[in-house]
């Protein structure tokens, strides 16, 4: 009886690894010879040079100084380091030999053109909500217009066993949601193309949306904020900590300019999506996004400018008659009130401290960063420039300002601010 109860479990477990791996194998598609550049039309490759940028690949695939498209961009993950690929047009070393239908695995399934799986840094479960055409218009791009560069692809530092390409399967069988777009026919078509363009080639979700302990993104809290590259990319729901609630045209102000008066300015990761990225889609596309996060935030529509909220929020920033009594307060009156109150009227270009995210996360990172690293002038608002701190204030400093602006703010005490902030001076820092 035990025996035939161990043999039928084993049946179970057998039959289970054949399914698997039927399902886990994928067969190469065969090299082609690389497609003549005046093959495509114009129209199809101005639109994919326009997807191109707001999907960012650029950005993941070009390494510091290096040449664009060529790869072995450094991604420091939880599961170890990886290195992005080359896919300008070379056959040997990038994807010159690739054949459409491969590329659109790729952009699907994330299959590489020989069968192996990638490994989901790369955001193909966004990328397959996109349509057949758009994608298609990504390739003739890439193959018409990307010069070929030959650098090989840099080795993954991802520990054993998880470097095992073909567990990849798996992952995505428990946690990729493969299904594609779907239009929902109660929204506008405004709304229904910025979740196409959210959902797809911006992968918004990709940062801003929480993960689970092997780094499956949690689809049933979408966009409720999560950690990623040493910065926090706040929740854009209804759950948004920031004291004046976003609306449409906040939005729309924050994704075109990367700034908004009510909220605070786009820095670290957020900088490239809104100035490589976003800057190419149309009025038209961003506006879409905007009614789309409006939507999911709420459709506030309550005029900030006359919010008790805001006059609060001054009141806050209001250095203190007598600085003196308090080191943050000290040193907020002088390192950083110069710029960033004007009194009763609100700025751009001088963000409130007591509006921005930054002040009201749960996690002081974003703070701190700013702080030490400052925000580069070709990033929140073009021009500006916020400074860096990280050779002029301690940690113990860069914690009193902080734990000031935040008491001050009406908000909780960051725990083991100071340990923190010691922390966030040495984690690894990345090219923005
Ligand atoms: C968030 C970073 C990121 C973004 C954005 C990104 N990629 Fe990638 N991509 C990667 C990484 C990392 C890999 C390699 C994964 C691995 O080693 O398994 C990769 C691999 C690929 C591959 C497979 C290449 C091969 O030789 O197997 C293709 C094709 C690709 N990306 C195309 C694109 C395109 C097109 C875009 C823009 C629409 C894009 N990627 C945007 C990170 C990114
Ligand atoms: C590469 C990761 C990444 C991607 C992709 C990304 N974001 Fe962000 N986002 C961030 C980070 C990090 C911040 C915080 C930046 C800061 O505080 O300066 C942020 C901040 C924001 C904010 C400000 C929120 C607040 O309360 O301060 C908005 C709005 C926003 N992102 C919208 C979007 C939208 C819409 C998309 C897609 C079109 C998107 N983001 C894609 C990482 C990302
Ligand atoms: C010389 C002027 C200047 C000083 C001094 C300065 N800042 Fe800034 N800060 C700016 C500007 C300008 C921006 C907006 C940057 C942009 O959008 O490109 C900014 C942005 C910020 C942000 C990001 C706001 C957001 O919305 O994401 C934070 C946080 C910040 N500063 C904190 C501080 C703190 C704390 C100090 C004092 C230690 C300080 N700043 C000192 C000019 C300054």
């Amino acid at each position: 009886m035990r025996k035939r109860i161990i043999y039928s479990i084993c049946g179970v477990v057998v039959a289970g690894l054949v399914l698997f791996g039927i399902y886990a194998w994928h067969p190469e598609i065969a090299p082609v010879t690389p497609p003549a550049k005046d093959q495509f039309p114009a129209a199809t490759v101005a639109h994919g040079k326009v997807l191109a940028a707001a999907g960012y690949c650029s950005t993941c695939h070009t390494a510091p100084g290096g040449q664009e498209y060529a790869g072995n961009y450094q991604m420091n993950t939880d599961f170890g380091t990886i290195y992005s690929s080359n896919i300008t047009p070379d056959p040997e070393t990038g994807i010159g030999n690739w054949s459409e239908a491969a590329f659109i695995r790729a952009m699907r399934t994330g299959v590489s053109r020989d069968g192996h799986h990638l490994l989901p840094a790369f955001p193909f479960e966004h990328f397959n909500k996109m349509t057949d055409d758009d994608i298609k218009a990504i390739y003739a791009y890439i193959m018409s217009s990307v010069p070929a560069v030959k650098q090989q692809k840099q080795a993954n530092g991802i520990p054993f066993p998880l470097n095992i390409r073909f567990l990849q399967a798996g992952w995505k069988m428990l946690f990729a949601d493969t299904s594609a777009f779907e239009k929902q026919s109660d929204k506008s078509d405004e709304w229904n193309r910025g979740a196409y363009l959210a959902e797809g080639i911006a992968h918004c979700g990709a940062c801003h949306t929480p993960r689970n302990a092997l780094g499956g993104e949690k689809y049933s809290h979408m966009y409720e904020g999560a950690a990623i590259d040493g910065w926090i990319a706040p929740s854009l729901t209804a759950s948004s900590k920031s004291p004046l609630p976003w609306r449409q045209q906040d939005f729309y102000e924050y994704l075109r300019t990367g700034n908004s008066l009510f909220h605070g300015s786009a820095a670290g990761p957020m900088a490239p999506v809104v100035h490589h990225g976003l800057a190419a889609l149309s009025d038209d596309d961003i506006k879409a996004l905007s009614v789309y996060f409006g939507d999911l935030a709420g459709n506030n529509s309550e005029d900030p400018a006359t919010s008790p909220k805001l006059q609060a929020a001054i009141a806050a920033q209001h250095p203190m008659p007598d600085a003196r009594i308090n080191q943050g307060a000290r040193l907020y009156a002088t390192a950083c009130a110069s710029c960033h109150f004007s009194g009763s009227k609100l700025r751009k270009g001088r963000p409130l401290l007591a509006l921005g995210s930054a002040t009201h996360l749960n996690d002081p990172t974003n703070l701190v960063n700013v702080m030490l690293d400052g925000v580069r002038s070709d990033q929140g608002i073009p021009g500006v420039v916020m400074p860096a701190f990280r050779d002029a204030l301690s940690d113990d400093e860069i914690a009193a300002i902080a734990e000031y602006l935040r008491h001050s703010a009406g908000e909780q005490p960051w725990p083991n601010l100071q340990q923190k902030v010691g922390e966030i001076r040495h984690q690894p820092r990345f090219e923005h």
